[in-house]
């Protein structure tokens, strides 16, 4: 059976993937930010364990996990959380800025660094959640799309540092999806939210599950998904 880790799983697209995962009898290792957290996905998702930490302060996360036991096997490690904030440049400060980067890019750089012995010993997929933005930038996404064109050169340097090492790499773009995070997207940028517009986490899922499950002769690189008609 086997043994996915997964971060984001208690909302939108990660919990969409977390379900289908859990529903098929696969193990998971559910990331959560904080014990509080940590408990209402183990209710959610009985038989899980959990793996603590911040993802906002990368920098402890090395500590957090020493005091906890990393799993011994992950045949797959699912970077799924992500935060956004908008804005034009002329008004984001460095706190916006860092915290983009440091939830979006720099913590799933050391979760990665942490799992990678695991993911070699299991020839396992590491698959990145990107984002339209991670490909091209516009007005007012300047630090979020940075962060996710940051996520898209660490999922093509680990792919070719770990190929020899039998490890998958998939980078993931969605367009808009129908979670927390598009209606604060609406938000910010003052229009009606319709979430029938958008694509349904359950599709990102399955495009997901869909490279997780390619045969080991193949490998998808990177997959572009956006809102059908
Ligand atoms: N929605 C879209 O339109 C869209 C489009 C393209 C790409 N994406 C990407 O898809 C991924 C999933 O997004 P979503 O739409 O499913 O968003 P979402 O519903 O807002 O879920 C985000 C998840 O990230 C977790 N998270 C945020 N900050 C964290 C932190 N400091 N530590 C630990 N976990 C943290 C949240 O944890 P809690 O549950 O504890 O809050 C939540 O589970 C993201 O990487 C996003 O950038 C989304």
């Amino acid at each position: 059976m086997a043994t996915h880790v997964i971060t984001g799983a208690g909302s939108g697209i990660g919990a969409a993937v977390a379900r289908r995962l859990h529903a098929r009898g696969d193990e998971l290792v559910l990331h959560a930010r904080d014990a509080g957290r940590a408990k209402e996905l183990v209710a959610e998702f009985p038989g899980a364990r959990t793996l603590v930490g911040d993802l906002a302060d990368p920098g402890k996360l090395s500590w957090a996990f020493s005091h906890q036991s990393l799993p011994d096997r992950v045949d797959s490690l699912l970077h799924i959380a992500g935060v956004v904030d908008l804005g034009p440049v002329g008004d984001l400060t460095p706190k916006t800025w860092r915290h983009q980067l440091d939830v979006n890019l720099i913590a799933p750089a050391e979760l990665t660094r942490h799992l990678l012995p695991q993911l070699r010993a299991s020839r396992g997929h590491v698959i990145f959640v990107n984002s339209g933005a991670g490909l091209s930038a516009h007005a007012d996404w300047s630090a979020y799309a940075a962060s996710k064109h940051g996520l898209k050169a660490l999922a093509d340097s680990l792919r070719e540092e770990e190929h020899a090492a039998g490890v998958r790499v998939t980078s993931v773009y969605p367009g808009r999806t129908a979670s927390p995070m598009q209606a604060k997207v609406h938000r910010q940028e003052g229009k009606d939210y319709d979430p029938s517009r958008w694509i349904d986490p359950e599709s990102v899922a399955t495009t997901i599950v869909t490279a997780l499950d390619l045969p080991r002769d193949a490998e998808i690189n990177d997959v572009t998904v956006r809102p059908g008609r």
